[in-house]
């Protein structure tokens, strides 16, 4: 039996005793003739390239019918990026099934909820229930396996791609019966079944399982459980399927990690990668910034909440972009220095491998104004000139800082995925809320304090913080319930927001006063929401300004202090914030509207305060910069990201910048407009 720390990381097949950072992408050798390959090869060199992608949109190629077979080509890429010292992180290719298939089994598509067949044309157009599916789907997997389980360039394995990207929901008679038995596993009885799902409600009380069905398109709100358990359930049908790849690649190559690309912060918010991340032996994620001045933040949300899922170990950037994407309404270049300081803002975080989508960019096909490491113009271009400097900085500049971890910060957020669920379904106080939203505003807070923050899923071990931040935690059970208590009762200081501690895992209300489970604890009760609409505000007596939200608020225990009142609106004078000091030095604090970000800041920096966590940046960088480190045993890393457009002179610091700095003589290093610059300082400097 393989020890499983052993498939913890990539297995470097060229010295693989160095820690080193990985560089690469999505390569897509079979869009291309032989004469372009060597060109490939040559160019990878240059850039630094020494890992990529192979084969995750190759079916067609690697199975042209039921029983045949070609992998000359891949045989022949394999072993030429192998002679040029580059790895493989080799695709099971199952992401897009091929027109034989889809032909001659039609019954692999997937159905939406309005009943319309899912037709091939595009990708992923396969349903994860189906058992067609997944019969052709092994057969690859394990021809793959047996034929290059043992090649020198193989790294890791990369199951599918983007599971769920474009399939996450499939309401077919496969996803019915697979739903169904689902819920027999979760419920055992159809009694359990109709108490979870309140089907007194509406007359829709089951007496077989046979009636059950997926929350296909009705008449009006479907059941909000049914809803939730079929979000669940689609998470874990997809979760299957690499279960079941995974399974066939770890009993051909005990020793190569698996892997599959999450989306954490993608458009499809489908799969509770919080319990995906258990699955994979390193995790993976695919990420493409937002084109606008927040969106530097945002990718640092998406590559904090990522290293949360890997737990402080070694995770891989498998995706992002050079520079434009193809797929929004309108795709600008990224300004210069952004592509430097998108990858390195995930490193900061923890990532130890950075790709790209792709290596080449396409002359062809529904992604060709996707940008690339080598763009159209070719290698003679800014952004090949701009990977190529990134190669040399992951290899030279930063050689040192691979293999160092993510030093956990002394403030958590908590982010709730089915919270997240829960919350942007129909027939609620409110359609404008959104746990992403939310969320994202307190880390902008964080990050504009200079307070190190992690992002974590609500099954980490939060309870190591001295703050612990859980905005709209709508769904909570009992079990979160206690722990939150414990926290507090234990010291800890906790923050949490409106329309959190709603309701239970069944989505029923946790009755007698919102919110349920928390009342005690934040030493309030709610009687009635009074949600905002669109565009209204509400003035807070500090100047704040409130929108989406506001609580009725009943003050319940002597310890709570009201921090802010309404100032207008029916709920003058009434409780707007709170904050229950306890007996035992612990706290928790109540936020009721969503603040603009000039109060949520103010807020934030009290509750930090009487928590204790401090910025460690000097004052004139707070806000300017994000810092976040990353340790070693001789060293450790303080990672700086400009948040503006003006040079930052990093005056008061001491440490020696490995990259990204500009230092004339004995004048204090300088951060480039929107650079990262890397300090190496001792490591008693950054002890927690
Ligand atoms: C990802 C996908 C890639 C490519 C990329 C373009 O979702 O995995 O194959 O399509 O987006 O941004």
């Amino acid at each position: 039996m393989t020890d499983p720390a052993a498939r913890d990381w990539l297995r470097w097949p060229h010295e693989p005793d160095r820690a080193r950072f990985g560089y690469g992408a999505d390569y897509n050798p079979e869009q291309w003739p032989r004469e372009v390959w060597e060109e490939d090869l040559r160019l990878m060199r240059r850039a630094g390239v020494n890992i990529v992608t192979l084969g995750v949109f190759s079916w067609s190629r690697l199975q042209p019918g039921p029983d045949t077979w070609d992998f000359g080509w891949l045989d022949e890429i394999m072993d030429r990026l192998h002679e040029n010292g580059i790895a493989v992180d080799l695709a099971t290719a199952t992401a897009s099934p091929p027109a034989w298939l889809t032909t001659a089994h039609p019954e692999v598509l997937p159905v939406t909820r309005t009943g319309e067949t899912v037709w091939p044309g595009a990708r992923q157009h396969w349903r994860p229930t189906s058992p067609v599916f997944r019969r052709y789907a092994l057969a690859l997997t394990t021809a793959l396996a047996e034929r290059y389980g043992g090649h020198p360039s193989l790294a890791a394995w990369h199951v599918s791609n983007e599971l769920g990207c474009h399939n996450a929901h499939d309401y077919s008679d496969d996803a019915a019966a697979a739903f169904r038995a689902w819920l027999r596993g979760r419920y055992a009885t159809i009694d359990g079944l109709n108490h979870a799902w309140a089907t007194d409600f509406w007359s829709q009380r089951y007496t077989d399982w046979d009636q059950v069905l997926p929350p296909r398109l009705a008449a009006s709100h479907v059941n909000p459980t049914q809803q939730l358990d079929f979000a669940r359930f689609s998470s874990d049908a997809l979760r299957d399927h690499l279960r079941a790849e995974r399974e066939i690649l770890r009993r051909h190559t005990p020793d190569i990690p698996v892997t599959t690309n999450f989306m954490v912060m993608g458009h499809v918010q489908e799969m509770n990668y919080a319990d995906w991340a258990h699955e994979v032996d390193f995790v993976s994620n695919d990420h493409y910034v937002r084109p606008d001045p927040t969106g530097a933040d945002e990718l640092s949300f998406s590559a904090n909440l990522t290293g949360g899922l890997a737990r402080g170990r070694p995770w891989y950037l498998m995706e992002h972009s050079t520079s434009a994407v193809n797929w929004r309404a309108v795709n600008p270049p990224k300004a210069p220095g952004e592509l430097a300081r998108d990858s390195l803002l995930h490193v900061a975080h923890g990532a130890d491998a950075v790709c790209y989508f792709q290596w080449r960019q396409s002359a062809a096909g529904a992604e060709k104004y996707h940008s690339a490491m080598v763009p159209h113009a070719g290698s003679d271009s800014r952004v090949f000139r701009d990977v190529a400097e990134l190669g040399r900085v992951l290899a030279e500049d930063l050689a040192e800082v691979a293999g160092t971890r993510r030093s956990p910060a002394r403030a958590a957020l908590v982010f709730d995925w089915e919270s997240r669920w829960a919350v942007r379904r129909d027939s609620l106080p409110s359609s404008l809320l959104n746990v992403h939203t939310e969320a994202l505003d307190w880390y902008t807070a964080f990050l504009d304090l200079g307070v190190r923050v992690d992002v974590v899923p609500t099954d980490a071990d939060w309870e190591e913080y001295d703050l612990v931040v859980a905005p709209l935690l709508h769904l909570l059970p009992g079990a979160t319930a206690r722990r939150l208590d414990d926290y507090v009762a234990g010291g800890g200081h906790l923050v949490t927001t409106y329309f959190s501690g709603i309701v239970d895992e069944n989505d029923h209300v946790h009755l007698g006063g919102y919110p349920g489970p928390l009342r005690d604890l934040l030493g309030l009760s709610i009687e009635e929401f009074a949600p905002l609409p669109e565009g209204a505000r509400v003035t807070l007596d500090d100047g704040a300004t409130g929108t989406l939200w506001s609580d009725r608020i009943t003050v319940t225990s002597p310890e709570t202090e009201v921090l802010t009142r309404y100032a207008d609106g029916p709920l003058a004078g009434g409780a707007a914030s709170t904050r229950r000091a306890v007996p035992g030095g612990g706290s928790a604090a109540y936020v009721s509207t969503r603040l603009d970000d000039e109060h949520r800041v103010a807020l934030l920096r009290r509750l930090t305060r009487e928590a204790g966590v401090d910025s460690e940046l000097p004052e004139d960088l707070r806000g300017r910069v994000e810092a976040t480190v990353r340790a070693g045993e001789d060293a450790a890393y303080l990672f700086l990201t400009n948040r503006t457009d003006e040079p930052v002179k990093l005056d008061e610091l001491s440490g020696t910048p490995l990259t990204g700095a500009d230092v004339t003589g004995e004048e204090a290093p300088v951060l480039r407009p929107r650079g990262t610059t890397v300090l190496r300082v001792p490591v008693a400097d950054v002890a927690r």
